[in-house]
């Protein structure tokens, strides 16, 4: 199969370096990184370790085909842009794979491409950008692919088969938007706290306040989800995101990484987006409102 990977930073290169085991694989990144994969190859560490020699491009106008699948993993304030571009080359049958988290990312890709392309998927792998052509894979997981109206096609079967020939663990879901919402939920509480706090995920347990923040910020989201059709039990997101916090006591939150880059979070697309669809509905979006705040207040 040919795949293009729009945005190859952590979670899309490596999905590129695994992928391209058995299908053609396109990576579209930044310069430095485009430049240092043709010099020494795409490096991956840590969980896996991989050199693969992978076609890499800094603009999609330098591709010449379109792709059977184009999947894009830039972070959600990015999706507008990336989308855009990459119009270029997808076609009536190129299927549009996001792994991004956030809950606005659907939305920003349905206004320009059919719904019925689109495939959304969450994913509990742990990839980190260590440097230009060099990605640290720091926690292996789950994939979880779905259609937004919830068939299971042959054609998403069969792209989750070609994901487990190569090592992504993956199944396919006939309510892929609950996994999104059930992953927002659960970063809705961990990727700020541990950002303010600049402490890694265990921490939010062992701090008893800090544990009565994230019942309540999940309470909160999961009443937001109730509201928008999405059926959760406070119980469930809350049980689910100790379990996270626990798996990955001693990780970095992506949004911590982002800021201790110097580097935008995705802040509006978890909280602030839960925020705006709250009061959409009235309900009290407060606990993620000020998470917003507080995030937005120590970022540059
Ligand atoms: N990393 C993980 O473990 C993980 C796991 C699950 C889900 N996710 C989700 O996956 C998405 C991507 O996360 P990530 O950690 O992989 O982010 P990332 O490392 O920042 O990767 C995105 C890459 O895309 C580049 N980019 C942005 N716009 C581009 C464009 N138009 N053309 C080419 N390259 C472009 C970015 O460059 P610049 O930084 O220079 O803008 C960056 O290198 C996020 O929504 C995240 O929440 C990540």
């Amino acid at each position: 199969m040919n795949i293009v990977i729009m945005g190859a930073g952590a979670i899309g290169s490596l999905f590129g370096a695994l992928l391209s085991k058995k299908n053609n694989v396109m990576l579209i990144g930044r310069t430095s990184h485009v430049k240092a994969i043709r010099k020494n190859g795409l490096n991956i560490e840590d969980k896996t370790q991989l050199n693969v020699k992978i076609p890499a491009e800094d603009s999609v106008d330098k591709v010449t085909f379109s792709p059977d699948v184009l999947i894009l993993t830039v972070k959600s304030f990015d999706t507008i842009s990336a989308i855009n571009q990459a119009m270029k080359i997808i076609d009536d049958d190129t299927i549009i794979l996001t792994l991004q988290n956030g809950l606005d990312n659907i939305d920003m890709i349905e206004k320009v491409v059919d719904s019925k392309q689109i495939i959304a998927g969450t994913t509990t792998h742990g990839a980190f950008f260590s440097r230009p052509g060099v990605i640290g894979h720091t926690g292996k997981g789950k994939t979880t692919l779905g259609k937004l109206n919830g068939k299971k096609t042959g054609r998403i079967k069969h792209i989750a088969d070609l994901f487990n020939e190569v090592g992504i663990e993956t199944i396919v879901s006939e309510d892929i938007i609950k996994e999104m919402w059930v992953k927002a939920i659960v970063n809705s509480s961990i990727n700020p706290l541990t950002t303010f706090f600049q402490c890694k995920n265990g921490y939010l347990l062992e701090n008893p306040i800090l544990e009565k923040i994230v019942e309540k910020v999940c309470k909160e989201s999961t009443s937001i989800a109730k509201a928008n059709g999405i059926n959760l039990l406070n119980q469930h997101t809350i049980q689910k995101t100790k379990e996270v916090i626990r798996s990955t006591s001693e990780n970095h939150s992506s949004m911590l990484q982002s800021f201790k880059k110097g580097k935008k979070t995705e802040i509006d697309s978890i909280n602030g987006k839960l925020v705006d669809i709250g009061k959409k509905n009235g309900v009290d979006s407060s606990m993620n409102e000020i998470l917003v705040y507080l995030v937005t207040s120590i970022s540059n």
